[in-house]
């Protein structure tokens, strides 16, 4: 569904490790000081619905259908309450990680990626813009590690090659935009604040 907004919604996926919560850290950094609200935020959100997903990454998983029903309703409540509002006054929402991972994490034999697409978007607004943050399943790993964090269950080797895969699948689409995430953190800063404030301008917002 698109409802058009004035202000600027920016999601950024990719697989972990590819740095999005550093990026989003910066844009937003980029974004008060063109003069904007700036509003941040992740999915699964820390509501009731989001915690249920992250505990079935950390313990038993749930099947695939369970996690997208409480992802559609994590997804609904943080829409409500945080993205639109904040939409309407003008801010510019930045999204780390939004319905693109329910297609990379929850498609499989059960579930279709084009029903999750099609559930996610009978309410969910697209992205003005979508930054594909992407490197290797290794790099991403490795930063993990680095970090001293231990993958969860969605972070085995094989489902991250699947995501990323996915990830870059919907490269070709109008708003969204690859970028090169392997290299170092300025580079790709540079990448994607180049895309947010063309996309800023192609809106008449700046
Ligand atoms: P993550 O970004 O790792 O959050 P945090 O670091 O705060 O715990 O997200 C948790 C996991 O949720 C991640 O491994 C991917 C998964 N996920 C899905 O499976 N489907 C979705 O729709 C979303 C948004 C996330």
């Amino acid at each position: 569904m698109s409802d058009p907004h004035r202000g600027l919604l920016v999601v950024l996926e990719g697989i972990d490790g590819a740095g999005k919560s550093t990026q989003i850290r910066r844009l937003q950094l980029l974004a008060q000081a063109l003069g904007f609200e700036c509003v941040a935020s992740r999915e699964p959100t820390h509501g009731p619905y989001g915690r249920q997903l992250r505990e079935s990454a950390t313990r038993m998983r749930l099947s695939r259908t369970q996690e997208h029903a409480l992802l559609l309703l994590d997804r609904r409540e943080h829409l409500d309450v945080l993205v639109r509002p904040a939409l309407a006054r003008g801010a510019v929402v930045l999204l780390d990680r939004y319905y693109f991972s329910s297609i990379a994490y929850q498609a499989g034999p059960e579930l279709a990626a084009t029903q999750i697409r099609a559930d996610n978007e009978a309410f969910a607004p697209p992205p003005d813009l979508l930054l594909i943050l992407d490197l290797p399943v290794a790099v991403g790993l490795a930063r993990i590690g680095a970090r001293g964090d231990h993958p969860n269950a969605f972070e085995a080797t094989a489902t991250l090659e699947h995501c990323r895969a996915v990830y870059r699948g919907f490269a070709n689409e109008p708003h969204a935009r690859l970028i090169d995430a392997s290299g170092d953190a300025d580079s790709v800063t540079a990448q994607v604040s180049a895309a947010v404030v063309r996309t800023l301008q192609a809106r008449a917002l700046l």
